[in-house]
């Protein structure tokens, strides 16, 4: 809501319009951008990188130039995440520790991008675009569908930790809209139909198909290629012969 006050003719008069608004994100499951110590996530919080992942934070570290650690923030961050589920403040600091950095640099990484989790979400982390594209294609009722399926609302998880809602804003694939991302995949083209028989699957614990679900390939356009439809020219199509 936008609400604007202002002197005429010497009234104050109010002018209040709504407009649609999104939730806004804060972090999964409606965690503060700013952090607060809670029992569950204090710097006290049990966290360390298992061997295996230290050698992969030893070769995602190779990929920058000497004394550029710090460049490896957010590929060592999500690798943290990875391996906890979500990120605790114990394991941005460990990142800190490992990339040699400020604690608080890694701080504002995290609460930048909305792709880290700073409270724990399901083992189905539900991200579903509701930015203009997508909400142009009906995005409404495909959050309106899981909302009623899992019985939960944006920010919310469900009694039995298997899946979190999350409200975001464009996830870059506005040609198949409307979509969702779950966990690493996205599903796009949805109908409420489809995103219920997702659920399903998930459910039955299975992996659904990810990718447009109304038969198209990737994003191609949906009613058939409009250009490129006959075979390439060859070498040199177009260019004066005199050349
Ligand atoms: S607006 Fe939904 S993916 Fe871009």
């Amino acid at each position: 809501m936008f609400v604007c006050a202002r002197l005429r003719n010497g009234l104050l008069s109010s002018v209040r319009r709504y407009l649609h608004t999104t939730t806004a994100y804060n972090g999964a499951g409606g965690a503060s951008f700013v952090h607060r110590d809670t029992p569950e996530n204090n710097p006290d919080t049990p966290f360390e990188f298992t061997s295996e992942n230290y050698k992969r934070i030893e070769a995602i570290i190779g990929n920058y130039p000497e004394g550029h650690k710090a460049g490896a923030v957010i590929p060592v961050l999500d690798l943290a995440q990875r391996q906890h589920g979500w990120l605790p403040i114990s394991a941005m600091n460990k990142v800190a520790e490992v990339l040699e950095m400020p604690a608080m640099r890694v701080y504002e990484v995290a609460t930048f991008y909305t792709m880290f989790n700073r409270k724990p979400v399901g083992k189905y982390h539900v991200q579903i675009c509701t930015t203009t594209p997508c909400m142009l294609c009906n995005s409404d009722s495909i959050l309106e569908a899981i909302e009623k399926k899992l019985g939960i609302h944006v920010g919310e998880t469900t009694s039995d930790k298997l899946f979190t809602l999350t409200e975001v804003e464009c996830l870059g694939a506005c040609v198949n809209a409307p979509m969702v991302q779950i966990n690493d995949n996205y599903y796009e083209d949805l109908t409420p139909k489809d995103i219920e028989n997702i659920i399903d699957e998930l459910k039955a614990g299975k992996v659904p198909t990810p990718g447009p679900r109304n038969g198209r390939f990737s994003c191609e356009p949906a009613g058939g290629l409009t250009s490129l439809t006959g075979p390439p020219k060859g070498p040199g199509f177009g260019v004066r012969a005199d050349l």
